[in-house]
């Protein structure tokens, strides 16, 4: 089999037609971010701004992702960033099911070029995608699993948190939670295995 590369990654992406989100983008969104990560965030999929850019949160809701990465010390030296589908949902609706098989395996193949040690969903789309189909945010968020050796957990959305100021605290220990993790796991050598 030919060696993974992120130039495969790109170039499958750039030309995907695998679902209906193709004929819509402006930019296929692939992530950001540190591609030698620990600790790799997923979210839903590119908003109006990261369609426009080709990159993905640099909207509101990116904004306030950077500060919560911020409030523990973390950024995107230390993290990569990227979503459950690369090309923007019209009008930021869910993904549907389909749109979400089709997308996943290049997630599947970043995971695989990244390797990180933590893997944070962003979300309810995220966790259902990742974790469990019928997992619930409001009630599971916040607790790690363990799964083919990553670490992952399921926090809010940030867009979430800009609609409901009460979801802040919770989100914010969610992410004492995350940097505690990490410094476990960096602590302990840092080194890829
Ligand atoms: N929301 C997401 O889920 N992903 C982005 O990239 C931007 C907003
Ligand atoms: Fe391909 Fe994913 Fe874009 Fe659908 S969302 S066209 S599967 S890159």
């Amino acid at each position: 089999m030919a060696q993974r590369s992120w130039e495969i990654l790109e170039s499958a992406c750039y030309s995907c037609k695998k679902c209906r989100l193709w004929e819509m983008r402006t930019h296929v969104v692939i992530g950001k971010g540190n591609r030698n990560a620990d600790i790799l965030f997923v979210g839903e999929g590119p908003g109006e701004q990261e369609d426009l850019q080709g990159e993905p949160f640099v909207g509101p809701a990116g904004k306030l992702l950077d500060k919560m990465l911020a409030s523990v010390g973390l950024s995107l030296e230390q993290a990569y960033i990227a979503n459950v589908v690369k090309c923007r949902p019209p009008g930021n609706r869910d993904p549907h099911d389909d749109e979400k098989e089709a997308c996943l395996n290049y997630l599947r193949y970043q995971l695989l070029l990244i390797r990180p040690k933590i893997i944070v969903c962003l979300g309810r789309v995220a966790a259902q995608s990742i974790i469990s189909p019928t997992f619930r945010i409001t009630k599971e968020r916040g607790q790690w699993i363990e799964r083919k050796g990553y670490h992952i957990i399921a926090t809010y959305h940030p867009s979430a948190l800009l609609r409901d100021e009460t979801k802040k605290r919770p989100a914010w220990e969610d992410m004492k939670t995350i940097r505690a993790k990490w410094d476990e796991i960096t602590t302990n050598g840092g080194q890829k295995e």
